[in-house]
């Protein structure tokens, strides 16, 4: 089992090159794949879940190569998929399993869907149950709300869908589907998610409409070509660095070219709250369409925050970092409305809280999020991350601040979206 151990540094300092933001990477796959003609994608993300997006789509037929961070996909359209001869794995990628349930359920083969035995225990009914509505027949454990899945070929139709979580895998996955369903399929948000696919179709030519919280898209949709993407850095791979940026004294970063979607931004908002010091600049936008910038972190005195479900899902990922820079700041923080993040790669409001607590913080696990007294003096200790990669690197930031060395056990899935973190925390860090 593989483990990471950290000891505190004085400062932290450097330019540091953020790797390629997930969600975006998966897409940029799926669409090329869907597409004819070459895609050819920059800054790809080379970690384990979006290879799992790869090798599945290979494994019905599509030719992609990747020299290092680059992707050649030489789709040949919407309707070239081949059925796969094995059980297609999406490994430890929620992304991968529910978006791609989408693409299935529009196929005319027969496919199955697995993944290893922490995905095997996340929901898959909320995807399962609108594509039922759009006519799929997809079946498999607990009223098929768990992998291994099968898909079963139907015809599909357009649907109104009025999203029961706020969930971006679940909005993309009715998305992928209706490119094949006949009809206009209108997903509804209650409150916005991360619009990666949607700004995904636009650069690939795919026709939809956007309105008051609603996306419409009629189908089955034209043939659209292959595209150049290039995908902007992980905010929430940026975030352990922000947040370890802000919390070590007398430390200034640069994290270069990180993803500025505003639906990806809730954590900035809510640091800068906080009372910390973020600068941005070099604010652009890419092929794509992905807003990005650079960003200059600098040591900050913090203090707590009300943290609302409103701004939930546009810092979902972010919350385990921001649990650990609540331990650091002055007064209360109280998180609410993140309930989601019991069926992440593991329950973060439950792992977050018994590692915290063991690392010496003051913290109350909730319904639905935490409240955290602080500032409270963190200790080293031997810690498991449980398997789940943000909680991994989140204690590993909260170490930098501790007091003697940390063991993180359990930190193989690093790897699952961020495989140079390792590398980049010694090359910032001042001991
Ligand atoms: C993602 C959406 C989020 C997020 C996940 C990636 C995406 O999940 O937690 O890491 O790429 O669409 P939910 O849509 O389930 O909130």
């Amino acid at each position: 089992m593989k483990k990471l151990v950290v000891h505190p540094v004085q400062r932290l300092q450097g330019i540091l090159a953020i790797p390629g933001d997930k969600s975006i990477s998966h897409r940029a796959v799926m669409m090329g794949s869907l597409a004819y003609g070459v895609s050819r994608v920059t800054h790809f993300l080379p970690s384990a879940d979006c290879l799992s997006t790869i090798g599945i789509f290979k494994s019905m037929g599509v030719k992609i190569r990747r020299s290092g961070e680059r992707l050649t996909i030489i789709g040949r359209g919407l309707n070239s998929l081949k059925p796969p001869e094995k059980t297609l794995d999406a490994g430890n990628s929620g992304t991968t399993a529910r978006i791609l349930l989408g693409v299935l359920a529009g196929q005319p083969f027969t496919s199955r869907l697995t993944g290893d035995k922490y995905l095997k225990r996340r929901p898959m009914r909320r995807v399962v149950e609108p594509l039922a509505q759009m006519g799929a027949r997809i079946t498999g454990p607990e009223n098929a709300n768990l992998l291994p899945l099968k898909i079963e070929t139907r015809k599909l139709r357009g649907i109104t869908y009025q999203l029961t979580v706020a969930s971006a895998q679940v909005k993309s996955a009715l998305l992928m589907a209706s490119l094949f369903a006949e009809g206009e399929t209108k997903v509804i948000e209650p409150t916005p998610t991360r619009d990666h696919t949607e700004r995904m179709f636009n650069a690939f030519s795919v026709p939809f409409t956007q309105r008051g919280g609603a996306v419409s898209l009629r189908g089955p949709v034209l043939p659209f070509k292959g595209q150049k993407i290039r995908v902007p850095g992980d905010i929430s791979s940026a975030a352990f660095f922000i947040v370890a940026g802000l919390l070590v004294p007398n430390s200034r970063i640069v994290l270069k070219n990180v993803g500025l979607n505003p639906t990806r931004t809730g954590l900035l908002d809510v640091l800068h709250d906080m009372g910390a010091q973020i600068e941005v600049f070099h604010h652009k936008t890419r092929g794509g369409e992905e807003p990005v910038g650079d960003l200059i972190v600098v040591s900050s005195r913090l203090k707590g925050v009300e943290v609302s479900g409103e701004v939930a899902p546009r810092m979902i990922d972010e919350f385990p970092i921001l649990a650990v820079a609540a331990t650091q700041a002055e007064g209360t923080t109280v998180v609410r409305g993140a309930a989601e993040l019991k069926v992440k790669e593991s329950d973060r409001i439950l792992m977050m809280a018994v590692t915290l607590r063991k690392m010496g913080a003051v913290i109350e696990p909730t319904a639905d999020g935490w409240i955290i007294e602080g500032p409270t003096p963190l200790k080293g200790c031997r810690i498991s991350s449980g398997g789940d990669h943000r909680v991994a690197m989140s204690l590993a930031v909260a170490a930098l601040v501790s007091q003697g060395p940390t063991t993180v056990l359990d930190t193989e899935n690093i790897n699952t979206s961020f495989p140079g973190f390792e590398n980049l925390l010694q090359k910032a860090s001042v001991s």
